[in-house]
């Protein structure tokens, strides 16, 4: 079993950029969960799946075949051969991908993938349920927050057509893992601070706790 760093939070509160940035200077592989999500929800549109039918996403999911694993430092994944990554930005993913997530049957193939991941890296990895469940006994845990006022500018300004409010009401309330704080969390309100000031105040808590 590697270092893994975990790191959860809200829509848009900066997780991403901070954990890449932490990865990158750890040497650490950086692992995006959420976009594991919206590539099952990618390739479920694709595919005409009606996302809101839970029983035919876990049928459509049992049949697909799942690659998951890190190459030169980077995480691989695909669907029946496929790498949704191009397309998993997409408007119509952003506003899906919150109900696949929900689905308890999405949750166990892709939490157990992320975890065998351990087995071969040290890891920054990043999602709503990395610490409280995929790795409940991480190295380290983040949970990384803003005002909600703020997270929907931020995503605005990234020129993308994404309710976040209705992504964090659904990812908060579902029965399977919901987004929660991890007790044993240091939380970081990134509201008011820049991605630098956020990472700097990780990267210290790390050198303070390790
Ligand atoms: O980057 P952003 O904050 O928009 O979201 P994301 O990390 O790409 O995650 C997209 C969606 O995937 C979330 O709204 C959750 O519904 C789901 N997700 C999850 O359920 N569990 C995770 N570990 C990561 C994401």
């Amino acid at each position: 079993m590697h270092t893994v760093i975990a790191i959860d939070g809200p829509a848009a509160s900066g997780k991403s950029t901070v954990a890449r940035q932490i990865a990158e200077h750890l040497g650490y592989t950086y692992v995006n969960t959420g976009a594991m999500y919206r590539a099952v929800t990618w390739w479920l549109l694709e595919k005409g799946v009606d996302t809101s039918d839970a029983a035919a996403v876990e049928k459509a999911v049992r049949q697909a075949r799942v690659e998951c694993r890190i190459e030169k430092g980077e995480t691989i994944f695909r669907l029946d051969g496929v790498d949704p990554m191009p397309h998993v930005r997409d408007a119509r993913v952003n506003d899906k991908v919150s109900q696949v997530a929900s689905v308890p049957y999405v949750r166990e193939v892709l939490v157990s993938k992320q975890q065998s991941l351990a087995g071969h890296a040290d890891l920054v990895m990043e999602g709503r349920d990395i610490g409280t469940v995929v790795f409940p006994k991480a190295h380290s845990k983040f949970f990384i927050d803003a005002d909600p006022v703020v997270r929907a500018k931020r995503r605005q300004g990234q020129g993308e057509a994404d309710v976040i409010a209705k992504r964090d009401k659904i990812d908060s309330s579902r029965k399977t893992s919901p987004l929660t704080r991890a007790a044993d969390a240091y939380l970081i309100d990134s509201s008011t601070l820049s991605i630098e000031e956020v990472v700097s105040r990780a990267l210290e808590h790390l050198s303070k706790s390790s």
